[in-house]
């Protein structure tokens, strides 16, 4: 049977396919990504310049000689590739594993096209078994964490983590999630928080799902 890390390779060289030459693209960050970085350097596709959302992806950039670009000196980006810790069937995501859903945010808004690329086990018809990470301000995470709990949540610190803005992230456990939309808005509006995880405003045009049956890909329903 095919390993998690090999259905996410799977999805991760399909995904290549939807990268146009000569363009600007931006780049998610966590293992997924670290594949199709991998693949998007074997293809041998010209790449204008990467958006980078953490330091691991731009020290593996460097380590295959993909050109970065600097968020600030584009207005807009081909396609955005990032992975996700679970994606419904409106490719709506939780997002944030890694803790860098800030920069993925502001990354994938200036995206025409947003490819995600997961194996299998990611997709599902209701987000919320994996908890939903919010980048707080140090200083708010107490007040925040006790408004998420009157969200229906269990908060619970991230230990030893610092975000690449110098945040920290309250994960949130047990949230049923129906409305992912106005849920993001909601706690988005909590002062202290920076940004939650939950993909709804932009959640991803292409699903590249890696199966044991191989890649599928997936629109929105
Ligand atoms: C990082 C993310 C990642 O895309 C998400 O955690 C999935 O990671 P992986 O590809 O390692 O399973 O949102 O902030």
């Amino acid at each position: 049977m095919a390993s998690q890390d090999e259905l996410k390779r799977v999805a991760a060289e399909k995904a290549v396919e939807f990268v146009p030459e000569n363009e600007y693209i931006g780049i998610g960050t966590g293992t997924t990504v670290n594949f199709f970085i991998e693949a998007l350097a074997n293809s041998g596709k010209k790449i204008k310049g990467v958006v980078s959302t953490s330091h691991e992806t731009s020290k593996l950039l460097e380590k295959y000689e993909i050109p970065e670009v600097q968020m600030n000196e584009v207005s807009h980006l081909a396609v955005y590739v990032d992975g996700a810790d679970e994606v419904n069937h409106s490719l709506q995501m939780i997002k944030g594993g890694g803790g860098a859903h800030l920069n993925e945010k502001i990354v994938a808004n200036i995206a025409d096209k947003f490819i995600c690329i997961a194996d299998e086990s990611k997709y599902v018809s209701r987000l919320g078994r994996f908890p939903l990470p919010v980048e707080v301000i140090p200083m708010a995470r107490s007040m925040v964490s006790r408004k998420l709990m009157v969200l229906g949540g269990q908060p619970e610190l991230r230990m030893d983590f610092v975000t690449f803005n110098g945040h920290q992230i309250v994960d949130i456990h047990g949230l049923n999630i129906t409305q992912p939309i106005s849920l993001e808005d909601e706690i988005n509006k909590i002062p202290g928080v920076v940004e939650n995880g939950l993909f709804g405003h932009n959640a991803a045009d292409v699903l590249v799902l890696g199966t044991k049956d191989g890649a599928k890909v997936i629109t929105p329903n």
